[in-house]
């Protein structure tokens, strides 16, 4: 079969990388660097292996372009475009608008489009359906459905063929060819009765992270408060094997999903006539963490930061990979800056970030943990400034958050 997937970032390429142990898959991507590497046999996403890259181009299985006339005659096309917020923080649906017009342009025949980008309820039905009708010439009967994607960067024990994929379609014979295809590579499909419940369920799955991290971020400033240990609190809590679920505080939330995704489920309810108070006041809390750790910090200084030599450590959104994307670190940064030190940030996983290179882990007054990697030893975290504020419950001996 040939299948197409329209975006080639983490969830695209990851996405071909399976599918082409089964299928011909052409990778379309409006980025021509990511595309030529690719056709090099070239990852550039953590988790995506070049050698299974190598393996579906010498087996003439896989092939990226910018071409988009490359992906006619395809049978199923998936859209894996990022779908972030505008500056307002509500639904920037650009990518997928432009993908809808990609596909529109240069399907020859009826398709199956299955939508696995992350978007509010009613996407699939009410904006990608009429966007392709929109931009088609010609009058082509498409069939869709969505997959929300769960991918988790990093993680190894759960991939695309072992984690549970929800799935329906617009009708009854989207859905039927939606788990065929997808049963070709994927061992747990879930099928739910309409699109919107898959839509509604993906959001609602990272709502729910957020949500309990702002929450456990409001506890760890309660605790600090009142003088009590709130790791502690939290191990205690999670001793109870029914009713509870442990999370940690931190210094917000990164990554591509957790910080965006509930502001999608907050635009929607909002059209609805319905106010999203948790997720507003959720989004409000993680946010502000950042500055209150600087506060923190500060007070533990002597009240002020002035002329002081501060070392952030680990800018990635979370340990052992190297995305920054929404990091918590750039929000830190910023609110430390304002305090009067020269800040500088540690991250050897990172490497090089917004212009700068990573900074050795010594000579520091003072260095706040954002991220811990595994190949950042605590105890050279703890050597690399006389006072250590540890935000990852995992550098013992420094102050804790
Ligand atoms: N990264 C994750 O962990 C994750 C997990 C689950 C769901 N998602 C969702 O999956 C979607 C994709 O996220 P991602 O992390 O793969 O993004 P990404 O930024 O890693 O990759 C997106 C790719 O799409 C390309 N692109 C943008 N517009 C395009 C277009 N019109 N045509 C072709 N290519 C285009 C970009 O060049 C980029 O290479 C988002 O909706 C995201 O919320 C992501």
């Amino acid at each position: 079969m040939k299948l197409s997937v329209i975006g080639q970032g983490y969830v695209g390429l990851t996405i071909s990388t399976f599918a082409a142990r089964h299928h011909q898959v052409v990778g379309f991507d409006l980025n021509s660097t990511i595309v030529s590497q690719l056709n090099k046999g070239i990852s550039h996403i953590e988790g995506v292996a070049s050698s299974d890259i190598k393996q579906a181009i010498f087996g003439g299985n896989y092939k990226a372009t910018t071409n988009g006339a490359d992906i006619a005659g395809s049978e199923i096309v998936v859209i894996a475009v990022p779908t972030p917020l505008d500056e307002k923080r509500k639904p920037d649906l650009t990518f997928i608008d432009s993908a809808c017009k990609v596909i529109a342009e240069n399907l020859t025949g009826p398709a199956l489009i299955i939508n696995e980008s992350t978007s509010f309820p009613g996407t699939i039905r009410n904006y990608i359906k009429p966007a392709i009708e929109k931009y088609s010439k010609v009058k082509i009967e498409h069939s869709y459905a969505i997959s929300p994607e769960r991918v988790d960067p990093g993680r190894e024990n759960f991939n695309q063929k072992n984690t549970p994929r929800l799935y329906a379609g617009l009708t009854p014979e989207a859905t039927v060819r939606t788990r065929d295809f997808y049963s070709t590579f994927c061992d747990n499909l879930v099928e739910v009765s309409s699109p919107e419940v898959a839509e509604a369920a993906k959001l609602f799955e990272n709502t729910f992270r957020q949500v309990n991290i702002a929450l456990v971020n409001e506890l760890a400033q309660i605790s600090h408060a009142l003088g009590i240990d709130v790791r502690e609190t939290l191990d205690a809590a999670g001793t109870k094997p029914y009713g509870f679920m442990k999370f940690s505080p931190s210094a917000g939330v990164g990554g591509h999903c957790i910080p965006v995704d509930p502001s999608y489920l907050a635009d929607v309810a909002e059209k609805a006539g319905v106010e999203a108070t948790f997720i507003k006041r959720a989004n409000e809390v993680n946010l502000a963490m950042p500055k209150y750790i600087a506060s923190r910090v500060e007070k533990d200084n002597g009240g002020s930061l002035k002329g002081k030599k501060v070392l952030v450590v680990g800018v990635a959104y979370k340990p052992n990979v190297a995305d920054t994307r929404e990091s918590p670190a750039e929000l830190l940064i910023d609110a430390l800056e304002n305090l009067g030190p020269v800040v500088s940030w540690s991250d050897p996983v990172v490497g090089s970030w917004k212009g700068s290179d990573s900074s050795p882990l010594s000579g520091a007054d003072i260095a706040v943990v954002v991220t811990k990697h595994d190949v950042v030893a605590a105890e050279d975290i703890l050597k690399s400034a006389p006072y250590v504020f540890d935000t990852t419950g995992k550098v013992k001996g420094a102050v804790q958050l």
